[in-house]
């Protein structure tokens, strides 16, 4: 795995820890996937780049009967783990390579907030996702917005192409820039079926911690976030 797409070492470690409470994570991106995942009690969950288990959290917390976190960066997996104890199976993995360790449409629900930007084989990740899925189960993807993106560093549009964005001062978030078009074609390619489109913008939390960031998402946005259903 390359260290600039994986949150290795203290870069995971930082990401961890803003992850909790940030603007962006804590009330952008995580209350509109929890929204788009609506009840899911009794449900079983993979959540894919689970990071420090924030989702995990909430999942359990509002009545997912199992989940399986999968992520590269052990640091994030560590957080992980003191966050969750034993309440979910966590497990290293490069997301580069197939989900060989997990078995055919054993899941209702598969989460993946921020992390489909970072990974090149795209189309294979997809496909297994739609293997372990059950039939009529639901796949819950966030990304970087196009337009965010474009806003930040400009060019074409329709560039597609990796980018580095700064984060903590020293460090830097490789990711995939693309189109909607692109993000969108690549899941219903998949045929997946697309469900709902939501652009998060930060909760009223947000206002209070974080206001300049919490205007910033309510003028350009940041995220997008997507609910697709395998049929
Ligand atoms: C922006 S963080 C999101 C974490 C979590 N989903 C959340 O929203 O709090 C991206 C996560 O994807 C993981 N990741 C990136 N590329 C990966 C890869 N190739 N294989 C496994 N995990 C990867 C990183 O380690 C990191 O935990």
């Amino acid at each position: 795995m390359r260290a600039d797409t994986a949150y290795h070492g203290e870069m995971g470690e930082r990401f961890a820890a803003q992850a909790t409470d940030s603007a962006y994570n804590a009330h952008t991106d995580r209350p509109a996937m929890l929204r788009l995942a609506g009840d899911v009690s009794g449900l079983r969950v993979v959540d894919l780049g689970c990071g420090a288990g924030h989702y995990a959290v909430e999942l359990l917390e509002r009545g997912a009967a199992r989940v399986v976190g999968v992520d590269g960066s052990e640091s994030m997996l560590r957080a992980a783990e003191r966050r969750l104890g034993d309440r979910a199976v966590l497990r290293r993995h490069d997301l580069e390579e197939p989900l060989t360790f997990l078995e055919d449409q054993s899941f209702d629900l598969a989460v993946m907030a921020l992390v489909y930007h970072h990974i090149d084989a795209r189309e294979q990740l997809l496909a297994e996702i739609r293997r372990v899925l059950r039939p009529g189960g639901t796949l819950l993807v966030s990304t970087t917005h196009p337009t965010g993106d474009w806003n930040y560093f400009g060019g074409s549009y329709f560039s597609d192409e990796r980018v580095e964005l700064p984060f903590d001062g020293r460090f830097a978030l490789s990711y995939w820039r693309m189109t909607l078009e692109r993000f969108l074609g690549e899941l219903l390619g998949a045929r997946f079926v697309l469900e709902e489109l939501a652009e998060p913008r930060a909760t009223e939390k947000a206002r209070l911690a974080d206001p300049r960031r919490y205007e910033k998402t309510h003028t350009s946005p940041s995220f997008l976030a997507v609910r697709l259903r395998r049929p």
